[in-house]
């Protein structure tokens, strides 16, 4: 899809990943990014960033732990040509198996059913609208046999999932749903990992692996909405290797 004046949604844009984004679909031309995020200081640094680089952004605080809230509001904002849900949490401390209920239920509400349901309400519009794009953010982990953190990588995985099931759509109804997979990122989330900042074993990742910017896998991102000869459920791994931005593909029936 060309990105020159279409519209868009980016959630988790108050930072990171989302940020970067929303800032090269406005570099690109989106004629309108809303923005979707908890942090409302966040938010407004990515809008000016958005409007710096000559797009329009309207800002939108949301918590994307409460179904029935993003519900409401993707069927007031949902009506958009390009979805990135990219909002996503790790669990933090303490980690399963001491987890309580209540935070087990929030991890997997925010990474993954907030998401299927903003990607129904979206993709019901652009059913109507002709067609569309979403984009949705897993993680590298998603390919992998395990992770220090289950919970993440489960909702992950779950996501990846969803993602190629959504291949079809293609077909049906002229809407991608393809899977952004960013390897390590120095974004804030990993500050989240443990008690008041990175866990040990987030250090030793951080030791062993070079980390990407969020601009590699913003460009990741364009790569993955504006190449329409993609079948739909299609997926990028982004990662770094010896200073270089390395691409892997791959596709809804990619094992
Ligand atoms: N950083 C990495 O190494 C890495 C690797 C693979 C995948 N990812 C994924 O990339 C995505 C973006 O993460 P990031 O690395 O930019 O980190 P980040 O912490 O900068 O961005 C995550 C954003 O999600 C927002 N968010 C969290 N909970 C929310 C909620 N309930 N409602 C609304 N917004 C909420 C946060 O406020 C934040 O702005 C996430 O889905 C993450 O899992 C990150």
């Amino acid at each position: 899809m060309k990105i020159q004046g279409k519209t868009a949604i980016v959630t988790g844009s108050a930072g990171g990943i989302g940020r970067a984004t929303a800032v090269l679909l406005a570099m690109r031309g989106a004629a309108d990014v809303s923005l979707v995020d908890i942090n409302e200081a966040g938010l407004a640094e990515t809008a000016q960033r958005v409007e710096a680089a000559g797009g329009r952004a309207s800002v939108h605080k949301l918590d994307l732990s409460d179904i029935s809230a993003t519900d409401a509001w993707f069927r007031i904002h949902g009506d958009v040509d390009i979805l990135h849900n990219n909002a996503g949490v790790v669990s933090g401390l303490p980690q399963f198996p001491d987890v309580d209920a209540t935070r087990l239920q929030w991890i997997i509400d925010t990474n993954l059913t907030s998401l299927v349901a903003a990607t129904q309400i979206a993709i019901q519009a652009m059913r109507q609208r002709g067609g569309g794009v979403v984009v949705n953010t897993v993680s590298t982990v998603a390919l992998g046999t395990g992770f220090y953190d289950a919970m993440y990588a489960t909702t992950k995985a779950a996501v990846m999932m969803f993602t190629r099931c959504c291949a079809p759509l293609k077909e049906d109804c002229n809407v991608r749903v393809v899977g952004m997979l960013p390897g390590l990122v120095d974004t804030p989330i990993l500050d989240t990992t443990g008690a008041g900042g990175k866990s040990e074993w987030m250090k030793m990742v951080l030791a062993n692996n070079e980390a990407c910017t969020p601009d590699d896998i913003a460009g990741g991102v364009m790569a993955l909405i504006e190449d329409d000869g993609l079948a739909g459920g299609d997926w990028l791994a982004v990662r770094r290797l010896d200073g270089k931005v390395e691409y892997q593909w791959g596709h809804a029936d990619t094992l």
